[in-house]
């Protein structure tokens, strides 16, 4: 029996979706091909762009984030200064906000009453002095991409890297953006069965002592994680498994645990909340008290609570937020109200994740 002092941890927060791994086993590749886009920039060049694409939780947003991890640690008298930076468009989703993020980024902070253009000024003047790389993750779910094309034309040596879900997304940008920026496509695909244990084997390596984990258990977890082919459900579900262990007093995780931890998943979709924006938050918030219901009606009861954005924004956040898997939207034509979208909240314990 587990003594109420001891834990099956050795490391908790490597079960963390945002903690990053010192590799991505099965994404060699991929890394070396980002790594590509950027390495004009150290000789001195400008850099070249890509647009990164692939379904939820298949290693994007690590792989990107380590190669700038990697740059930023690779300090060497020769190399010219690269700066980086790093934009989460669900939260930062106007070329405004985003240029308040980049400057602050850049250590300048003083964007009060600065207009887009002001604060566009600021960064080209501190960037233009070395090369820059800009990471735009969750690219799709901006609404303008003004900041493309000033970026493009007006930074001179950098590497504009885009990540999205949904690469048709791109089709339909100004063509007056995609014929200068003319990405490179690198896609993710998904893991095949050995490759998500590997990595969940790997992951436990970090954060359990050795032979915590039944056989079993850990089958249950692998099958899981593939059938919902993210491999946060999987790092979930290594948790939630161990954690119940810890409950009732095991000091293997068993399958009786890993069951219990299933047994909390019905929908699949699990993104971290932080990501999202506060008005995107709010909606969610009030979706997650009615539950479920119609489309107008939420927009009603977001009026009520305050909400000041008009119906089409509104709308584009609803959709924005189904397509990211925080909740369904279904549309439903002909019903006795005409066409209507159906708008329900996800799982709880997953929303609540
Ligand atoms: N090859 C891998 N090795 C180790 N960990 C991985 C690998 N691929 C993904 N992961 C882990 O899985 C989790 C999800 O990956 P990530 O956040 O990169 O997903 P994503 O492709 O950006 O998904 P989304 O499109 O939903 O943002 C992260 O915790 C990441 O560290
Ligand atoms: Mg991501």
């Amino acid at each position: 029996m587990l003594r109420s002092n001891e834990s099956l941890f050795k490391n908790e927060d490597s079960l963390d979706p945002e903690w990053l791994p010192k590799n991505l086993p099965y994404r060699e590749m991929q890394h070396h091909h980002i790594a590509n886009m950027i390495k004009p920039l150290i000789q001195g060049r400008t850099g070249r762009n890509c647009l990164i694409s692939g379904a939820p939780g298949i290693g994007k947003t690590a792989a990107v984030r380590l190669v700038l991890k990697e740059l930023e640690e690779s300090t060497n008298v020769d190399m010219p200064d690269v700066s980086v930076l790093y934009v989460n468009c669900w939260q930062k989703n106007t070329t405004y906000k985003i240029f308040v993020e980049l400057c602050e980024q850049l250590g300048y902070r003083f964007t009060q009453n600065k207009n887009t253009e002001d604060l566009f000024k600021i960064i080209q003047n501190i960037v233009n002095k070395k090369a820059v790389v800009f990471a735009f993750d969750e690219v799709d779910k901006v609404d303008d991409v003004d900041f493309l094309y000033q970026i493009f034309t007006d930074v001179l040596k950098k590497t504009i890297v885009m990540i999205t879900n949904h690469p048709e997304w791109y089709a339909q940008v100004d063509t007056r953006i995609r014929s200068r920026l003319l990405p490179e496509t690198i896609s993710f695909s998904p893991y095949s069965n050995e490759e998500v244990e590997g990595i969940l084997k790997e992951r436990i390596g970090f954060a359990f002592h050795d032979n915590t984990i039944e056989d079993e258990a850990l089958k249950s977890i692998v099958d899981k994680t593939v059938q919902a082919a993210d491999l946060r459900t999987g790092l979930y579900l290594l948790r939630e498994a161990a954690l119940a262990a810890e409950d009732s007093g095991s000091k293997r995780v068993l399958a009786e645990h890993a069951q219990k931890a299933v047994g909390k998943l019905t929908d699949m979709s699990i993104k971290p909340k932080e990501d999202l924006s506060v008005d995107a938050r709010f909606i969610l918030e009030l979706i997650k008290q009615q539950s479920e219901g119609k489309i107008g009606d939420l927009f009603r009861l977001y009026q009520e609570t305050g909400g000041d954005m008009n119906y089409k924004t509104f709308q584009r956040r609803v959709d924005k937020l189904a397509q990211g898997g925080y909740i369904t939207a279904k549309k439903v034509i002909g019903g006795k109200d005409g066409t209507t979208t159906i708008v329900s909240e996800l799982n709880k314990s997953l929303t609540e994740f």
